[in-house]
């Protein structure tokens, strides 16, 4: 077998950072989770505190899966549902109530992960190396104020590649096709730890776009409607790490003024397949209440821009030398920044 040109695209090589995996929302005190990512069984779970733990799911004493029946949270640890062993956040057996000593191996034989609540979404630390987590998610300050409301959330697991979804910030070219748009500015900067898009988007009445199965509504309907509307809009989407991309987007129109902060992400289920979340907050611009009918359709909105994505996603395959031309986004600049997140081949 050849090596890959990239780290990126071995095997069961996912990206180190923060990944998402809930909103805060979807974990009450005393709840427990089943998650599935990189290959893994997970469970997250409340304590009474209210801090977040996630640990391997699977009981090191015979094997029980610490969600099974609803999963049992004592205190700040967690108790596995068979014999009682229990687990604090870090994954120590810190009692078994029927021994008088807890053997060695079991103190520290459960796997855990170090996890970061931020934000109203709860996000874990994958590094197949270990290292420790890396500070570089920033607050969104809006989220928690009243006019914002919480986040409104759409989650799908599908088919596609990481390397695909995260492409799509520097690929200006795809606009115009598949998200039926003009792009009146576009700009990529790329940081440490970011990589920004700024851009200027217009509707274009006249183009085709993709209309994903399942839409609920007729997009292109929508967009017609809305094509001669002239909003003046703007938006900066930021990278933060391989997986959690930021968004702020201000819109005036004669209809509706408004900002909104998206959080878009994907969480590698396994080497083909992720779950894709796209999260909304949003309040008006100015004096004017925001109308209901958009309220109702802006969250479904921010998911269907990812949904004309998948669609190419889902059947395309990956060129790692691409032919590419002068009108393109920087695509070989950002592969260089993404690989930056993988281990080496060994
Ligand atoms: S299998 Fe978990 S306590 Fe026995
Ligand atoms: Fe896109």
């Amino acid at each position: 077998m050849t090596t890959p040109r990239y780290a990126f695209l071995q095997p069961g090589n996912y990206a180190r950072g923060w990944h998402i995996v809930l909103f805060s929302q979807e974990l009450a005190v005393g709840q427990v989770k089943r998650l599935h990512y990189f290959e893994r069984e997970l469970v997250a779970y409340r304590g009474e505190s209210g801090n977040v733990g996630i640990v391997d799911a699977h009981c090191p004493h015979l094997g029980a899966h610490l969600a099974s029946g609803e999963g049992r949270v004592l205190g700040d640890n967690i108790a596995c549902p068979f014999h009682g062993w229990t687990f604090n956040a870090q994954g120590q057996c810190v009692d078994i109530p029927y021994a008088s000593t807890i053997p060695d191996k079991a103190v520290n034989a459960l796997g855990s992960w170090s996890v970061l609540e931020i934000n109203g979404f709860i996000a874990l630390w994958y590094d197949r190396a270990d290292n420790p987590p890396e500070n570089y998610l920033p607050r969104i300050d809006p989220w928690g104020e009243s006019q914002w409301g919480d986040w409104q959330f759409y989650r799908s697991r599908i088919q596609a590649k990481a390397c695909d979804v995260i492409e799509n910030i520097v690929d200006v070219a795809h606009f115009p096709h598949v998200h039926g748009g003009i792009v009146r500015k576009f700009e990529n900067r790329f940081g440490e730890r970011t990589v920004t898009q700024l851009s200027t988007v217009d509707r274009d009445a006249s183009a085709r776009m993709i209309v994903p199965p399942n839409a609920g509504f007729d997009l292109q309907d929508m967009r017609d409607d809305q094509a001669g509307e002239d909003a003046d809009a703007w938006g900066d989407a930021t990278y933060h790490g391989p997986s959690i991309m930021y968004y702020y987007t201000e819109s005036k129109s004669a209809e509706v003024s408004f900002r909104s902060w998206w959080v878009n992400c994907h969480t590698p289920v396994n080497d083909n397949e992720l779950d894709l979340c796209s999260a909304v907050i949003f309040s008006s611009l100015d004096e004017r209440p925001l109308p209901e009918e958009f309220t109702l359709m802006y969250p479904q909105m921010a998911h269907l821009a990812f949904g004309q994505d998948v669609e190419i996603w889902k059947d395309k395959i990956y060129r790692d030398n691409p032919i590419l031309c002068d009108g393109d986004g920087p695509i070989n600049k950002l592969r260089k920044w993404y690989e930056q997140f993988f281990l080496p081949p060994a």
